[in-house]
């Protein structure tokens, strides 16, 4: 798989900001990387390069935050408080691995077992290396 170093966290946004301006309506793109790698980070270039206007930040108390007023729909999923595959199944995200829009999901390893129910899943790995150095190792994303 692609893989490339970014070096700062301007970097990683700017990987996300590309991603989102070639991006169709029905991608989901599902994040993973340990805690602090850089996931919202990389879902505010992304919103960025979907022409969103304002600041992105983590859904915290809710499951998901959606940003309409760019190219497309985005909807930011964080799925870390979900462990069970209990609570994962009864969270009702179905409507966000098909989305009318564009869907990004951090931790998106919680639901690795429903990853067949996405038909445009683009997986994308943040590895911490050092402080301020991540590696970015992401399937294909042709424009
Ligand atoms: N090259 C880099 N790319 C991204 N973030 C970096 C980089 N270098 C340093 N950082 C810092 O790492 C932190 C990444 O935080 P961020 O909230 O994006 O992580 P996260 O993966 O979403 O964590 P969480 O699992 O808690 O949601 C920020 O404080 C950012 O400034
Ligand atoms: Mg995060």
């Amino acid at each position: 798989m692609p893989c490339l170093i970014s070096h700062s966290p301007a970097e990683t946004e700017a990987v996300g900001e590309q991603i989102g301006r070639h991006a169709r309506s029905g991608l989901v793109i599902g994040l993973s990387g340990e805690l602090g790698a850089g996931k919202t980070q990389f879902v505010k270039g992304l919103a960025r390069g979907l022409g969103v206007a304002g600041r992105v930040h983590s859904p915290t108390f809710t499951l998901v935050n959606e940003y309409s007023g760019g190219r497309l729909k985005l909807f930011h999923l964080d799925l870390y408080r979900l462990e069970t595959r209990a609570q994962i199944l009864s969270a009702g995200i179905e409507e966000f691995l098909q989305p009318a829009g564009v869907s990004v999901i951090e931790w998106a390893e919680r639901i690795c077992d429903l990853r067949f129910a996405i038909c445009d899943l683009r997986q994308v790995r943040i590895e911490i290396v050092s402080e301020t150095e991540r590696s970015i190792i992401h399937d294909d994303i042709g424009a």
